[in-house]
């Protein structure tokens, strides 16, 4: 496994590999890597002949107080991971690399509409920060693919709508959401939580499973279910952002007819933010 750590080396190992006619996958990580990020490499080694990961804390997509100065560093322990996983580069770049510009005044790419909804409303300019990044890293590593987790279900229609709207000669995957035994989302920020938190945070997983039996039978009522979930978060300690239900393809408010539905939360527990969802086929 090669691993560059600046713009210049990266350019001349993937200009190799276009010179050989290699296809390339990309999975774009802020790193502490488990199961869900490797998951998204293993299905990404079935589909290129090269695969890159990227690990960079991105600051522009942290709000201000979010936890970016704590977010989980753990490089050499992700490098032996993604070494045994049979990766074939890793780019991990300084600040610098990335952000020659600073990250005061800097350029940025927005993707409107969907960025300033659900996450977005309580976390403004975090979709703007992470379109900015994905789109360096597509113009520098110039992926035939892309993976992205179901985990961030904004931020994976997002990037689908920047790889439209740019032209981007990139394939855009989803990928499943990888789960502890309990239902909880694998996640960098669970590590945040208390033993007794940790117990709780399988209840967030719960109510989206009830509210989906609930849409998957028929209950017309969509506030309905969504002021239950709502309740149910509160009443087992959560902060809950929002508990809301929207159309699997776009995140609009579900009309009539819509049956593809997404049922998406974001909560507070003690000190982290989690956010989950899961899918709800409405019946005809
Ligand atoms: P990060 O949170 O490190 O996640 C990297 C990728 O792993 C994302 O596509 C995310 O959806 C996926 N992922 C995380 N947990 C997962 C799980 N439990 N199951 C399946 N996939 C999971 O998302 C980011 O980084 C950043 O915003 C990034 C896209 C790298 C831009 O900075």
């Amino acid at each position: 496994m090669d691993i560059h750590y600046d713009l210049e080396s990266l350019r001349s190992a993937i200009a190799g590999w276009k010179r050989e006619g290699l296809n390339i996958a990309l999975v774009p990580t802020m790193g502490n890597l488990h199961d869900g990020h490797l998951s998204l490499l293993q299905h990404a080694r079935t589909l290129a002949q090269r695969t890159v990961v990227s690990i960079f804390v991105n600051p522009i997509q942290f709000g201000h107080g979010e936890d970016y100065q704590r977010y989980p560093s753990t490089l050499e322990a992700d490098r032996v991971k993604l070494e045994e996983a049979g990766l074939d580069l890793l780019f991990a770049p300084d600040l610098d690399q990335l952000y020659p510009g600073g990250t005061d005044e800097d350029t940025r790419v927005t993707v409107p509409g969907l960025s300033s909804i659900l996450c977005g409303r309580f976390r403004p300019g975090h979709f703007s920060g992470v379109a900015t990044v994905v789109t360096k890293l597509f113009i520098n590593i110039q992926p035939d693919v892309a993976l992205f987790g179901e985990k961030d279900y904004q931020q994976l229609l997002v990037i689908r709508r920047l790889v439209h709207d740019l032209c981007l000669p990139v394939t855009v995957i989803g990928m499943p959401i990888i789960r502890e035994a309990d239902g909880l989302a694998k996640s960098s920020r669970n590590a945040y939580l208390t033993a007794e938190q940790r117990r709780r945070a399988a209840i967030l997983y719960q109510t989206l499973t009830d509210a989906a039996s609930a849409v998957q039978q028929g209950e017309r009522d969509l506030t309905s279910i969504e002021q239950e979930g709502l309740a149910r978060l509160e009443q087992s300690g959560f902060r809950p952002e929002y508990f809301s239900i929207r159309r699997s393809a776009d995140l609009a408010e579900p009309g009539p007819g819509d049956r593809d539905l997404r049922i998406l939360v974001a909560a507070w527990l003690g000190e982290a933010r989690l956010i989950d969802n899961i899918a709800a086929l409405r019946p005809v």
